[in-house]
């Protein structure tokens, strides 16, 4: 088979290709997709830039993740991230220093390590969501971001409530709540709107934020680094100890930057699959009353370690995360040597992109994708480019263990609590928030009872 070099794709205006993928992405991309085949050209990034390629293929996404890790390096798109998370963020290296990193900052988010962490994250649930109200409508976004954020602040820097905790709370709750706005997050795709005005403009305030954050987090680095502790299990702890081949360890802007990738990762993302699974539940009565039935064994109270291993509560949590995964894509990989996927060959520049969200939806890979089915994770395997919610590859997401297991946490804790139901009004539809994919403003559920006292007797281990 003689191999072309590019898949078909549109020919608009570059400009407009932009336009309609920082809009409506989800759209753009079941446009592209329908037109097109799982595989296609686009030029969002200029006639004159490389082009990029989207592809939803399970075969192609298959060699992209197992290619030898030199044949790629960061797309330029990648760098949307830079002025959030800094120059030496694990995001922005390549090569031997990210491998490094990687192996560095993994460990706390895995096995014996994470776990330590389960009764943490079931008691913050339960402080969250201590006070409320019964028949009072409200945002569960709300609620999942309070927690996740408390949750990364702990597991981050080891941080317990005090002044430095709330105040650099409050502050990133304010970047990322502004973030999410579209205005304000199109600085970060255009680099031309990137200009400091002033504080009343949007780059000088986010630069003022960010600033304000900084100064907390070196506050803190240093206070740590002057009463050094090895005893802590926090990751912030880990880095400290860390030294390189020539003994020397790591600076406070090193330090900086691969904690505020962490925090900004881990936060909005977990909160954001977590709305969703907690949309679907509650949409769907059949799935709700199955994972009662899951769960009442355990009591008002369940332990996490029961928690993590529920099949129903497990499978619930993966399909919520492949019905909407909350990053459409994984990080895009520039061509660097010429390299051939799905049948065409790729010259050096090209960016290629695997696309979560279509493989996501392949009829061939799941029967009535468009549908919430827990079941099929309970009856089927799917390979890691098929089901691939946290990206893949030498670049997959660090914390993938972590949140599948926050979010089993989470929203079984909250479900042995409370009865909740759904009082949206209209339909509820994808909403862009920052990074990451949320349902939209008009979902609110509504607390009908309360569990004050444990069902079971005896299964609190
Ligand atoms: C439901 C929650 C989450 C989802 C869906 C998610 C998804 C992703 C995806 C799709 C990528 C890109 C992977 C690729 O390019 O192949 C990624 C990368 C990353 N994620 Fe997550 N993530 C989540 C939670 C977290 C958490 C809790 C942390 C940290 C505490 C985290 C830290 C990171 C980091 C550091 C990277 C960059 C890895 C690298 O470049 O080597 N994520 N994540």
């Amino acid at each position: 088979m003689s191999l072309t070099t590019l898949p078909e794709g549109l020919h608009q205006p570059s400009l407009l290709q932009t336009l309609a993928l920082v809009a409506q992405p989800i759209e753009f991309l079941e446009r592209c997709t329908q037109r097109y085949g799982d595989t296609f050209t686009t030029r969002v990034l200029g006639w004159q830039s490389p082009p990029v390629v989207f592809t939803g293929n399970p075969a192609a996404i298959a060699q992209i993740f197992t290619a030898p890790a030199d044949r790629f390096e960061l797309g330029k798109v990648t760098h949307v991230f830079r002025p959030l998370t800094g120059d030496r963020s694990l995001m922005m290296l390549d090569g031997e220093p990210h491998q490094q990193q990687r192996q560095l900052l993994m460990p706390p988010l895995h096995g014996d390590r994470m776990r330590t962490y389960g009764q943490l994250i079931c008691d913050l649930t339960r402080q969250v969501i201590a006070d409320w109200s019964l028949h009072q409508p409200f945002s569960i976004r709300d609620t999942t971001s309070e927690i996740s954020l408390r949750v990364i602040l702990r597991v981050v820097f080891g941080m317990t409530p005090g002044s430095r905790y709330h105040q650099l709370k409050q502050l990133l709750h304010t970047l990322l709540e502004s973030v999410t706005s579209p205005l304000y997050s199109s600085q970060f795709f255009f680099p031309l709107l990137q200009q400091n005005l002033g504080s009343w403009s949007p780059w000088g305030a986010f630069l003022r934020q960010q600033q304000q954050i900084d100064e907390l987090v070196y506050a803190e680095i240093r206070a740590r680094r002057s009463q050094f502790d090895p005893s802590r299990e926090d990751v912030l702890t880990l880095l400290l100890a860390a030294r390189d081949e020539a003994g020397q360890g790591m600076t406070d802007e090193e330090l900086r930057d691969q904690l505020m990738t962490l925090l900004l990762l881990g936060h909005e993302t977990t909160a954001s699959a977590l709305s969703w699974a907690f949309y679907w539940v509650h949409q769907e009565r059949s799935v709700l009353k199955r994972l009662r039935q899951e769960l009442e064994p355990l009591g008002h109270d369940p332990n996490p370690d029961r928690l993590a291993q529920l099949p129903y509560l497990t499978a619930v949590c993966k399909e919520s995360l492949r019905l909407y995964p909350i990053a459409l894509i994984s990080q895009p990989r520039k061509v660097k040597e010429p390299v051939e996927i799905g049948g065409y060959a790729f010259e050096p520049g090209t960016i290629v992109i695997p696309c979560i969200y279509l493989a996501h939806r392949r009829a061939q890979t799941y029967s009535n994708p468009d549908q919430f089915q827990p079941d099929r994770f309970l009856h089927q395997k799917f390979s890691p480019s098929e089901f691939l919610p946290f990206g893949g590859g030498s670049r997959s997401c660090i914390g993938a263990a972590f949140s599948l297991y926050e979010m089993k946490l989470v929203l079984g804790t909250i479900l042995a609590r409370y009865e909740l139901v759904a009082t949206t009004q209209g339909t509820v539809k994808p909403e862009r928030r920052g990074i990451t994919f949320v349902p939209s403003k008009n979902f609110r559920l509504s607390a009908i009872a309360r569990r004050s006292s444990p069902s079971a007797v005896g299964i609190r281990g």
